[in-house]
């Protein structure tokens, strides 16, 4: 059973679903050391965003095969170093974002009407009704850094308390900024125009010290700042000298550079509202995150395709249950050709036919460039890693669609031309979920393929079938079904053979020494 490591703390909802398909260890507070020293044990392992899952981390998960982030952001993940290793990341960013955007506009009121200030004050005794005058935000210009799930509810939020939105986001859709109300524009205008910014983009390259001092001498003299994305994004030392010129007004922080913050100013400043973190900590957040992410690990180990899988295609859950079956087979035809296919390969091409024609593929395509590879590659080698495998190799899969299928609803086609200009073909379909093959070399049978097989290429004739079995039933090999395909009565013809262990060499050297036999195989799927 496959065996799943949780590094933190994480909701009973997604600790009940793991644990009811799997073994859970729940081993909170590791150091770096000890994660990569148990590591090799799972298959799976769950972090929120204190673990740091770096390359070196993953190569100790020699069995991994899921890393599921119970949150949003995954700047504490190498997913580069992930896809290599052929490990899908699956996270929850849908779980979360009411709960940021709520946060959000509460530092936004907090900061506006100086909550906290005001009740430390009370708290220490003062009752300073002067001290604390506040602004209002209706009209006031709120800039988002950052258009995406929690930046739009956000903008929802804002419109309502009658704000000006604006938003800054290279990915920008005109039409859902619309939608809300909000104006799209640039990073100088957004910069220049905004009363308050509230940054919600994730932490990567190109958003690293994106407000550094240059950019903060940009702001509206006095504006506000908001973070509940991620440390780093604001420059902390730049913001601190921006405070105290008061070109920025104040600062609501809830994450940071490094977490927890050591020595840093601004934790203890006046006019920053800090908080630990918090964005993602409600109730409900924390019950959908676990849920999510614990469906997205028992998927990924289920081998079905997860919804937030960070480092794999999506594919909608009506378009899956047509593509799943297909999605193995694809690795089975591979398998096949690799071992069946005996010159070496100068173009692969993958045609779908039929109902397949108008479905999403991409799954397909990459499980099928995976059974290409995984006999020809001394690392791991999965969907995931497959496309930057056959890269590197300078493996090319082309593809093609048909409206019509021959002889199925559907047909999934692996044609692999050597480089001597012979073609080969393997095709199969799906029969109530369950792939079948059912054309070799144009031979056309129907066989649920198993995990070892023999294929013959022969003479059709009386008697041969029966001295395969004989051969066969001598090396004490059970033979499970049987088929054979052929272009005419005593002309050529194929079989295959599904058997219950591998045949070895030696045994496939006597079936291919039988009379009428030009070539036999062992295949192991
Ligand atoms: P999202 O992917 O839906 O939205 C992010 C948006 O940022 C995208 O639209 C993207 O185009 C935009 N973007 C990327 N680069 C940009 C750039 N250079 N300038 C401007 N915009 C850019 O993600 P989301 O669900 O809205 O979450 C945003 C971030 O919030 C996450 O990456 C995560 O780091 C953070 N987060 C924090 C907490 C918390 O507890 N404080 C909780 C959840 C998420
Ligand atoms: C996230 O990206 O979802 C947040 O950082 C929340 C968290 O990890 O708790």
């Amino acid at each position: 059973m496959a065996q799943i490591l949780v590094t933190e703390k994480i909701g009973a909802e997604g600790l009940d679903a793991l644990t009811q398909a799997f073994t859970v260890d729940v081993r909170l507070d590791l150091t770096q050391e000890q994660l990569k020293e148990i590591l090799p044990s799972y298959d799976a392992l769950v972090v929120r965003s204190q673990t740091k899952v770096t390359a070196d981390v993953l190569a100790h998960g020699t069995k991994l095969r899921v890393v599921g982030r119970a949150g949003t952001g995954v700047d504490n993940i190498d997913v580069d170093a992930a896809t290599r290793a052929g490990i899908l990341v699956v996270n929850a960013p849908a779980s979360n974002s009411i709960a940021v955007a709520e946060l959000a506009i509460g530092l936004l009121l907090g900061m506006a009407r100086q909550i906290p200030q005001a009740r430390a004050s009370m708290q220490a005794g003062r009752w300073e009704r002067g001290r604390f005058m506040g602004w209002e935000v209706r009209g006031k210009n709120l800039g988002l850094l950052g258009f995406g799930r929690i930046g739009s509810e956000v903008a929802r939020r804002a419109r309502a308390l009658e704000m000006n939105v604006l938003a800054y986001d290279p990915f920008i859709s005109q039409e859902r900024a619309q939608q809300l109300g909000v104006q799209a524009v640039t990073l100088d205008t957004l910069l220049r125009e905004s009363d308050v910014i509230s940054i919600h983009t994730p932490l990567i390259d190109a958003t690293r010290n994106l407000l550094n001092a240059e950019r903060l001498a940009q702001l509206k003299p006095g504006a506000y700042l908001i973070n509940c994305a991620r440390g780093g994004i604001i420059d902390e030392a730049a913001l601190v000298e921006a405070l105290e010129h008061k070109q920025v007004a104040g600062a609501a922080l809830d994450v940071w550079a490094q977490e927890p913050p050591k020595n840093n100013p601004l934790v203890a400043h006046p006019n920053v509202i800090a908080l630990p973190h918090l964005g993602a900590s409600t109730e409900e957040a924390q019950a959908l995150t676990a849920a999510d992410v614990a469906e997205g690990v028992v998927d990924a180990l289920q081998n079905r395709t997860p919804r937030y899988a960070v480092n794999a295609p999506f594919v909608a859950p009506e378009a899956w249950q047509i593509v799943a079956p297909y999605v193995q087979l694809g690795r089975i035809l591979a398998r096949l050709a690799a071992q069946v296919v005996q010159s070496p390969a100068s173009a692969y091409e993958i045609v779908y036919s039929g109902e397949l024609a108008t479905t999403t593929t991409e799954p397909i395509r990459l499980a099928t460039l995976a059974g290409l590879l995984e006999g020809a590659s001394e690392s791991r080698v999965t969907p995931v890693n497959a496309a930057l495998l056959a890269r590197d190799r300078g493996l090319a899969l082309s593809e093609r669609k048909l409206p019509e299928a021959e002889r199925y609803a559907a047909l999934l086609e692996l044609r692999v031309t050597t480089s001597d200009g012979a073609l080969h073909t393997f095709g199969g379909t799906a029969v109530q979920d369950e792939p079948h093959v059912v054309q070799v070399d144009g031979y056309w049978l129907d066989v649920v393929p198993s995990q070892a097989m023999v294929f013959t290429f022969h003479q059709d004739r009386p008697g041969l079938i029966g001295h395969v079995g004989t051969i066969l039933g001598a090396a004490d090999i059970n033979i499970s079904s049987m088929h054979v395909g052929r272009m005419a009565p005593r002309g050529h013809a194929m079989m295959v053979l599904t058997v219950d262990e591998p045949v070895p060499g030696d045994v496939i050297a006597k079936i291919e020494a039988e009379a009428g036999i030009a070539k036999a195989f062992s295949v192991q799927l």
